[in-house]
């Protein structure tokens, strides 16, 4: 299935404590950011990548993406405070107002091609799609009245890519802004109209990075990788 992408880079990555917004970390040889984007410049289905940034950091990122010749794909769109605001100059900016359109964190870069192709096809299909994995801790609410233990095997960790038809993303996100509404995923914003959404497992190497711990599991995973490749 042929799908756009927004891939969100306009973040500060406060809880990673580095010098520099987490998109510019080094893992072996390449910024994270970098990573992000090879997989979806490589991704034939890919037709285009609106990489929403921090405008300060517009010129950094040029030199990025024109050492790594994929300049054809990519176009720069503004972010904003929130990640929702993110997306929404994403999807303004979208070429296209059809079809299927991803969102997905650049702090993300270990999504597999075969989840994506599942998680596509599963967006065209139903409307909304995201891909998650199965919580594996036991998790408690705790709120004034006390703690509740929620049920393990009815629990998902949402991950990013999330895959909507474009006229559904865009009415979810018309709506939350009229209403208020702030949700830390975009397929919360639907869940807001009441639309279905479907979850396609993923796998949980598709870690976001967001605290300094992440940057060692990252390297795990990168090394794991190029072991796989020399058998
Ligand atoms: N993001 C964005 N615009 C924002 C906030 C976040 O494009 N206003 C992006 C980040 O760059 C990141 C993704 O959304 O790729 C997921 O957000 P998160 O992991 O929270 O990253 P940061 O907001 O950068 O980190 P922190 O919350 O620790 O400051
Ligand atoms: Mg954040």
């Amino acid at each position: 299935v042929p799908y756009q992408i927004i891939i969100l880079a306009a973040g500060q990555g406060k809880r990673m404590r580095a010098k520099q917004n987490k998109q510019f970390i080094c893992l072996e040889d390449k910024p994270l950011i970098v990573h992000t984007l090879d997989v979806f410049n490589e991704d034939h289905n890919c037709t285009s990548i609106n990489l929403v940034i921090n405008p300060n950091e517009q010129s950094e990122m040029e030199n990025l993406i024109a050492c790594y010749k994929y300049m054809d794909k990519v176009k720069f769109v503004h972010g904003g405070t929130e990640r929702q605001d993110s997306v929404y100059q994403g999807l303004k900016a979208c070429d296209s107002k059809e079809g299927v359109v991803l969102i997905h964190d650049g702090a993300r870069p270990f999504v597999k091609k075969d989840n994506l192709d599942k998680l596509t096809e599963e967006a065209e299909r139903g409307g909304a799609a995201l891909l998650a994995v199965p919580v594996t801790d036991t998790i408690k609410r705790k709120t004034a009245s006390g703690l509740t233990s929620l049920n393990r095997s009815e629990l998902w960790a949402a991950q990013t890519p999330q895959a909507f038809h474009f006229s559904i993303i865009e009415k979810a996100h018309e709506h939350a802004k009229n209403t208020g509404f702030l949700g830390t995923d975009d397929a919360s914003l639907v869940e807001q109209l009441r639309l279905p959404v479907e979850i396609v497992q993923g796998s949980y190497d598709n870690i976001k990075l967001t605290t300094p711990e992440d940057v060692e599991k990252a390297q795990a995973i990168l090394n794991k990788r190029s072991m796989n490749e020399g058998e």
